[in-house]
C-alpha cells in the first residue's frame, strides 16, 4: 500500500516538516547557539558536539541498516525452517562488546581533550601577540554588571571587548547562583556566592553575541540576558576613555529637571559618577554585603546598575528591552514618546515589564518620565 494513501500518514509527514522548520528557524545568524562559533573555546565545544553527532549517526545508519536488511531478508515465509541460533557465539559477543567500548573511548579521549582546551589552565598567557583584558562579571537579580579593574569602568547589560584579545572574566555574585554563558564564545560557568570562579574566552570576529544566564536564579531568570559587543581595538579604547569620564552636566532645561528628579527619586539605588557617587567601584571587592546597599566603607554600594553612560547602552532593564533611541523613538519631544520609547515603558511600569524586579520607583507622571528620558538618554 502506498505510504501516503491514508490521511494519518499525511498528518504525520506534515507535523514532521513543521517541527523541523521550527528547529531550523532557531539556527539564524545571531541565534545564541554553540554552533555559531566565534572563538576557540566555543570551537572546541562545538567540534566535540559534531564528533559525537557524526559517530552516533554512523552507528544509527549501520544498526538500522542491518536491522532493516534482516527484517526483509530473513522474514518468515511459508515452509522456512527455524533460522540459525547464534546464542553463545564467542566471536559475535566479542565484536559487539569491543566496538562500542572503542567508540566510547574515542569519545572519552576527545571529551578530556576538550575539557583541557577550555580549562582555566589553558588560558593563553598575555603577550604582545596575545593581549589580555580582565573583567569582573557580577550577577545580580536580574542583570549583569561588568567592571574593568584596569580601566576603572563599570557598565551593565553589554560586555564590550576587543577582538582577538583574551578576556579573563572573574565571576562574582553576592546573592544567588547564576551562570555566565555566551554560546558563540564560551561555555557555561556558575557564578556562585563565596566561590569566585573564572572564565576565559577570545572573540575572533567582531559583532554582537548574545549572553544568557544559564542557572535558574529566580522569577526573571529567563530575562537575565546580556550582549557581548566585540569591536576592533581602537574602538574599544575609544569606548573605554568615554566610559571613564564622569557624567556630563545636562544643558537643556528638560534634562536638568530630569537630573534633579534622578537625585530625588533614583539616587538611593543607582549611581551616576559626578552626580551622586564620586567614582566607579568594583562591586566584587567592595559590596560583598549586598543586597541591602551596605558597603564596606565608601563609595556606597548600590543595588541598581550604574547609569553614568546610560545613553550609550544598547540594552536596558537587564537585557529585556532594547535602548531604542533610533528614529527619534526616545526624543523627549516625540508626541508618541510613551508608546515608542522602551525606556518610557520601563519607567512607567517596571513591574509590568519585568515582574519581581527591585525597581520601586513609584508612579511617575508622563512629564516626569519625559524629563528623565531627556536626562538619561543624554548620558552618552
Ligand atoms: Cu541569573 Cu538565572
Amino acid at each position: 500500500m502506498p505510504v501516503f494513501r491514508r490521511k494519518k500518514h499525511w498528518l504525520a509527514a506534515l507535523t514532521g516538516v513543521l517541527l523541523s522548520s521550527i528547529l531550523l528557524a532557531a539556527c539564524g545568524e545571531n541565534s545564541p547557539s554553540i554552533l555559531n562559533v566565534a572563538g576557540p573555546v566555543a570551537e572546541s565545544e562545538s567540534s566535540l558536539f559534531w564528533l559525537i553527532l557524526y559517530l552516533a549517526l554512523a552507528i544509527f545508519i549501520l544498526v538500522e541498516g542491518v536491522l532493516i536488511y534482516s527484517i526483509f531478508k530473513y522474514r518468515e515465509r511459508p515452509g522456512t525452517p527455524n533460522p540459525y541460533q547464534n546464542h553463545g557465539n564467542m566471536l559475535l559477543e566479542l565484536v559487539w562488546t569491543v566496538i562500542p567500548t572503542v567508540v566510547l573511548f574515542v569519545i572519552l579521549f576527545f571529551t578530556i581533550r576538550g575539557l583541557l582546551q577550555v580549562a582555566p589552565e589553558a588560558e593563553p598567557a598575555a603577550s604582545a601577540s596575545q593581549p589580555k583584558i580582565e573583567v569582573t562579571a557580577v550577577g545580580h537579580q536580574w542583570y549583569w554588571e561588568f567592571y574593568y579593574p584596569k580601566y576603572n569602568v563599570t557598565t551593565a547589560d553589554t560586555l564590550e571587548v576587543p577582538v582577538g584579545t583574551t578576556v579573563h572574566v572573574k565571576l562574582f555574585s553576592n546573592n544567588v547562583i547564576h551562570s555566565f554563558w555566551v554560546p558563540s564564545l564560551t561555555g557555561k560557568t556558575d557564578v556562585v556566592p563565596g566561590h569566585d570562579n573564572t572564565k576565559w574566552f577570545v572573540a575572533q570576529k567582531t559583532g554582537l553575541f548574545t549572553g544568557i544566564c544559564a542557572e535558574y536564579c529566580g522569577t526573571q531568570h529567563a530575562n537575565m540576558r546580556f550582549n557581548v559587543n566585540v569591536v576592533d581595538n581602537s574602538s574599544f579604547m575609544t569606548w573605554i576613555s568615554g566610559q571613564q569620564q564622569a557624567a556630563a552636566a545636562p544643558t537643556d532645561a528638560l534634562a536638568q529637571k530630569g537630573e534633579a528628579l534622578f537625585k530625588n527619586q533614583c539616587a538611593s539605588c543607582h549611581g551616576i559618577v559626578g552626580v551622586n557617587v564620586t567614582q566607579f567601584y568594583n562591586t566584587a571587592q567592595e559590596c560583598t554585603d549586598l543586597p541591602g546597599g551596605k558597603a564596606n566603607g565608601t563609595p556606597q554600594c548600590l543595588i541598581g546598575p550604574n547609569l553614568t553612560h546610560f545613553g550609550s547602552r544598547s540594552l536596558i532593564a537587564g537585557g529585556v528591552l532594547d535602548n531604542n533611541t533610533k528614529d527619534n523613538n526616545c526624543d523627549p519631544n516625540n508626541p508618541n514618546l510613551m508608546q515608542s520609547c522602551n525606556l518610557a515603558k520601563w519607567l512607567k511600569d517596571p513591574q509590568a515589564v519585568k515582574p519581581g524586579n527591585d525597581m520601586a520607583i513609584g508612579a511617575l507622571s508622563n512629564a516626569e518620565i519625559q524629563q528623565l528620558i531627556a536626562y538619561l538618554e543624554g548620558l552618552k
